[in-house]
């Protein structure tokens, strides 16, 4: 038997074992497994290239079965992320579930490629919620639906990867943070720029207290596009392949509309654009930079200047958030113009520039000395250094996709020692309580407060500070 053979055959074993499991817990039916076992024995062939990871696989038993709900385009970013970690974590995805019948195709398709064999498919969440055998949920559908189903997965006993922002409806977010402690769930929220080589490298050196105190943090992450607007699948996208109830879940029913469905960014009631978007991933880094999570006052201001194209949301947007360590923090982003990107950490002893746009890993630290009014080329006086790994000679690119692994990597380490991950739920809530009040000061024109002891925020400062 050469190598091949063996691995096919560990390969079969696997899947008779995960099968007959499955078949235990009452998950899959007789047929289906007398079914998929023919298959798996007759497809061997076929299987040999994609099988090749399961020959390090320790053990079914050790295996982290997962399921993933909602797999759309990040979904799909999210389902490659899970494969490549599959070997060195022993995961597999067993289960997927999405409402729309192509995206779910395309997910039974892909994963399919990724572990040589299908996953289970559901339309409803509940049902795949049901499965004993599954341990874990991705949730990445649209974020009117990320507290509201991490709850129920939660509440179903699973541990969950969220994507940002956990939430938007505040009783929602809270409502899937408490059940995710009442249940002792682990739980990572998906700003995966948290788990980053650069941004920890950057973090860390903040900790030192190298920056002096720090009394205000510049973002400004631009995009000169109508951003969001003309989403492929709007077109593709028929009411009869989906249900268009249970994508709305919370929300009261209004008429199918395929640019809402797809382009849920756009409109106010699913989604407040750039503060859920954006805001989320800006705002998440400073929390944990600062150690300082809950914004004691935010104002807003904005508006649709740029793309006049039937978007509920602004292209245009500025929050002021003021934290109670003492620092404020300005976060803009204009869809009309795509000026550099950058976020600054101003502190007395020096400035922490991150050059970029969102998860960009080029950091410079700028020593702090003198001032322009004194001397105009101060600029060039000031001692500056880049924020360079152990070994590195390069800079770092200005730029970073969406693909990064330790996240995920994170997650699935957590799951097993049972200790908290990079972006808990405390995290997750709090960026979405930084985002909700953005929205909230620019939807109503008002300044809003944070009142810690209710967890709740309106336009009158709390009486306790
Ligand atoms: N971390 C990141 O860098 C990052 C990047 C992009 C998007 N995101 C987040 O991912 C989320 C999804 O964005 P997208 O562009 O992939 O959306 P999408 O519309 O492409 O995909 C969402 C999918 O969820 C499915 N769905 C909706 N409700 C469902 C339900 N109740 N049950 C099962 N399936 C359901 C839809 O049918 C769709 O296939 C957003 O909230 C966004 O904030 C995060």
């Amino acid at each position: 038997m050469n190598d091949s053979d063996e691995r096919m055959d560990e390969e079969k074993l696997d899947q008779a074992s995960l099968d007959q499991e499955r078949l235990d817990q009452g998950s899959i039916d007789r047929r289906t497994f007398l079914g998929k076992s023919a298959v798996a024995l007759a497809g061997g062939a076929v299987f040999a290239t994609s099988a090749l990871s399961y020959a390090k696989i320790l053990g079914a038993n050790d295996r982290i079965s997962l399921c993933h709900i909602g797999i759309g385009s990040r979904g799909t970013e999210l389902d490659w992320i899970v494969a490549q970690l599959k070997t060195g974590h022993n995961a597999e995805m067993t289960a997927v579930c999405d409402l729309w019948s192509v995206n779910r195709e395309k997910a039974v398709a892909a994963n399919t490629k990724y572990y040589g064999r299908s996953p289970r498919a559901f339309q409803y969440l509940e049902d795949a919620l049901a499965l004993k055998d599954v341990d874990a949920v991705l949730i990445s559908t649209p974020e009117h639906s990320h507290s509201p189903i991490l709850k129920m997965a939660v509440d179903a006993g699973k541990d969950a990867y969220v994507e940002k922002p956990m939430g938007n409806v505040l009783a929602e977010a809270k409502a899937a943070r408490d059940a995710t402690l009442q249940h002792n769930r682990i739980v990572q929220v998906g700003t995966q720029h948290r788990s980053e080589p650069y941004p920890r490298a950057a973090h860390d050196l903040v900790q030192t207290g190298v920056l002096g105190d720090v009394s205000k943090v510049e973002i400004v992450w631009n995009y000169h596009g109508p951003r969001w607007r003309g989403r492929p699948e709007s077109k593709l996208i028929r009411e009869q392949d989906t249900d268009w109830r249970k994508w709305l879940l919370t929300k009261p029913y209004r008429p199918f509309d395929p640019q809402v469905y797809c382009e849920f960014r756009l409109y106010k009631e699913f989604s407040s654009g750039i503060p859920d978007q954006w805001i989320s991933h800006g705002i998440d880094l400073v929390h944990w930079f600062m150690n300082d999570s809950y914004p004691r006052s935010v104002v807003a201001n904005g508006g649709i200047f740029a793309w006049h194209d039937g978007r509920e949301n602004a292209d245009t947007f500025q929050a002021l958030l003021e934290y109670p360590k003492g620092f404020l923090v300005s976060y803009s982003t204009s869809f009309g113009n795509d000026s550099p990107g950058f976020t600054r950490y101003m502190g007395k002893k020096a400035t922490l520039f991150n050059i970029g746009d969102e998860g960009s890993p080029r950091y410079q630290l700028i020593e702090e000395k003198g001032n322009h009014e004194d001397n105009s080329d101060i600029d060039k006086t000031r001692a500056s250094k880049y924020i360079l790994l152990p070994g590195e000679t390069k800079l770092p690119p200005m730029a970073m996709d969406d693909l990064s692994l330790g996240h995920m990597g994170n997650w699935f380490d957590c799951m097993r020692s049972r200790q908290q991950p990079h972006c808990t739920v405390h995290d997750g809530f709090a960026h979405s309580v930084a985002c909700m009040m953005s929205a909230e000061a620019y939807w109503t024109g008002r300044k809003q407060y944070w009142d810690t002891a209710s967890e709740t925020f309106g336009n009158q400062p709390p009486r306790s500070s």
